[in-house]
């Protein structure tokens, strides 16, 4: 069957580059991309880096994001980052919810979807994460709470157009775990039909697969019903592996 959504590779470098190698890294992706025309692809380094890696990959058909916003354009937030300064620098894309901005920062659903709509103000498209740590899932609550997630996280304006949507199993990031294909096409699923109750546009909205995705298992995971792409940490610090994945789509 055709793809109705056009997937999406993104990599989260999370808090790893010093300049030198994150242009040559850049660099490699942009350069491996010219040979990738059946998806997008996204890096998002650092917040120190994005200007550098925005002008190092332009010409390319790799786009650039970063890793986080505050919901406020400006103002007296030390150390914090808006949206509108990520686009400024050459970000199209930021994410938002990621697992460990949740965990080491206490941010709560009403946080996350301040900064989608931040995203927005700015002129971002926002990649809203998602997904049940371990506990969750072996109490059964897997769908529940990633429909309290959306429900909390997606602000009301959502169009297809604006928003990215990644569902990211807290267990499955970093450790080399994943779920099964079953259990990935099982959450996305439910998560189309959780975002259909809360926007009219569900359906052409690109649902992420994140969690320990490498070049390796990327065409069975991005196979899996309903996966539109992946949000990938670890295997994108390499450009050969990110864009090996890429190639899997
Ligand atoms: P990982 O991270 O690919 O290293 O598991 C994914 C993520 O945190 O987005």
């Amino acid at each position: 069957m055709a793809r109705t959504r056009r997937p999406l590779i993104a990599g989260n470098w999370k808090m790893n580059g010093l300049k030198a190698d994150a242009l040559t890294l850049a660099k490699g992706v942009a350069d491996g991309a010219k040979a990738t025309s059946n998806c997008d692809l996204l890096v998002c380094p650092p917040a120190t880096l994005v200007m550098a890696v925005a002008e190092a990959v332009k010409g390319s058909n790799v786009l650039v994001g970063g890793q986080d916003c505050h919901p406020k354009a400006n103002g007296a937030h030390t150390g914090d980052i808006a949206a509108e300064m990520l686009r400024d620098a050459g970000a199209a894309y930021v994410i938002v919810g990621h697992s460990e901005r949740r965990t080491d920062h206490g941010e709560t659903d009403a946080i996350v979807r301040a900064k989608a709509e931040a995203a927005w103000r700015a002129g971002l498209i926002p990649i809203v994460c998602i997904g049940e740590t371990l506990a969750e899932r072996e109490a059964g609550s897997t769908f529940s709470v990633l429909a309290r997630q959306i429900k909390g996280s997606i602000p009301p304006a959502a169009t297809a157009a604006r928003l990215v949507v990644a569902y990211e199993p807290v267990w499955a990031i970093g450790t080399g775990k994943t779920p099964t294909t079953a259990e990935v096409a099982a959450a996305h699923v439910h998560i189309r039909k959780e975002l259909g109750g809360a926007m009219s546009e569900a359906s052409a909205v690109r649902l992420l697969y994140g969690g320990s995705v490498k070049g390796s298992n990327a065409a069975e995971l991005l196979a899996a019903g309903d996966v539109d792409g992946a949000l990938v940490g670890g295997a994108s610090l390499k450009a050969d592996e990110f864009l090996a994945i890429a190639k899997a789509v």
